[in-house]
């Protein structure tokens, strides 16, 4: 069971990744003005990590083609952060020219989904990587890493934990300030989360960890329960549920971050995030791309008791 001390109210990070893991599999077209737009509205609502876009290969992910116009409209403000995915050099180059400050490469504890994703063995990623990383560090720009299928792959089936180790270790000591260990296919359950989650924290403290899930299966809540319980204080989401991996058949949305956030609320964490606006931004979206919000909460609304 989760127990934490009565007097602190201990506080959860969203890494919200609606405008990149969210758009980039959209089919509906969804413009830069409308994303902009999108992230305003995210962090009026007291998100203050939001990842942005992805500096990828437009031939792989048409959505994300404007990565740059998308940044460099952003209004920026010093306490917010706004990190973007960067695959290679080609892509931190141009990540720098329009000034981002925080980049996430991105590589997978299964070998097949690697070559899928990104056209690369999980070795030739860590060293592409690697090379990003370093020239990172120099110019001051944070790196997070990702490893995506740790709970499961849809090309290979079963991921051995060390192998989502290994990966996170390799990311970690290259430089990168947190790990998200992604269910990219959301096929774990609370179990196996937490088993996941304790293989990697022989190596990497919960401080430079986070995860990831998405809901295919409809475990992702309890699953991030149970790595809470396991120490672990930044969890990403996507508003409204958005979102699905185009390199992953069968991905649904990430966790919705309202959802997340009413839980976390209702266990005693603090966030800084207002829950009814959040909600509203989860109904804009959602109209926006004509259907209902993924989300239970944005479909039901806040409980609000009636006075006795
Ligand atoms: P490749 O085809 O092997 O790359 O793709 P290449 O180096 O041979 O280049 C091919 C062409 O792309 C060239 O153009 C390059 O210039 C261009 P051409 O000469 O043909 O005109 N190119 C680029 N253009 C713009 N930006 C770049 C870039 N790189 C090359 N950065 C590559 C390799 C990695 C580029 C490609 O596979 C790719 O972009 N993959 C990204 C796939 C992706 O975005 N997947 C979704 C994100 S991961 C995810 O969702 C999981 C996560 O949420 C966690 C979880 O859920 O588990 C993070
Ligand atoms: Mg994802």
């Amino acid at each position: 069971m989760l127990r934490r001390g009565r007097n602190v109210t201990e506080r959860v990070r969203i890494v919200e990744v609606g405008p990149r893991d969210g758009l980039q599999n959209e089919k509906t077209e969804v413009n830069s003005e409308f994303k902009v737009a999108l992230i305003g509205k995210l962090v009026a609502a007291g998100l203050t990590t939001v990842e942005a876009t992805a500096f990828v290969s437009p031939k792989w992910v048409p959505q994300m083609a404007d990565a740059a116009e998308v940044y460099a409209q952003i209004a920026k403000r010093p306490g917010l952060n706004f990190p973007v995915l960067v695959p290679n050099e080609a892509g931190y180059q141009r990540a720098r020219a329009v000034g981002v400050e925080e980049i996430a490469v991105f590589g997978a504890a299964s070998e097949a989904f690697s070559r899928k994703n990104i056209n690369a063995s999980i070795a030739e990623s860590l060293d592409r990587f690697r090379a990003v990383v370093e020239r990172a560090r120099a110019d001051g720009v944070r790196v997070r890493g990702y490893v995506s299928t740790v709970l499961g792959c849809p090309y290979q089936g079963e991921v051995p934990l060390s192998d989502v180790v290994r990966v996170a270790q390799a990311l970690h000591r290259m430089g990168c300030y947190e790990i998200s260990l992604g269910d990219t296919i959301g096929v774990g359950t609370p179990r196996a989360a937490r088993a996941m989650v304790d293989a990697v924290l022989q190596d990497i403290p919960a401080s430079a960890l986070a995860v990831h899930f998405h809901d295919t299966r409809g475990q992702a809540l309890a699953n991030i329960y149970a790595c809470l319980d396991r120490g672990i204080r930044v969890v990403d989401s996507s508003v409204s549920g958005l979102g699905g991996c185009p390199y992953a058949a069968g991905a649904s949305g990430n966790v919705a971050t309202e959802d997340v956030v009413y839980m976390l609320h209702g266990i005693g964490f603090s966030t800084g995030i207002d829950l009814g606006a959040l909600i509203e931004v989860s109904r804009w979206i959602s109209a926006k791309l004509g259907r209902e919000p993924a989300s239970k909460l944005a479909r039901a609304g806040l409980f609000v008791p009636k006075p006795a």
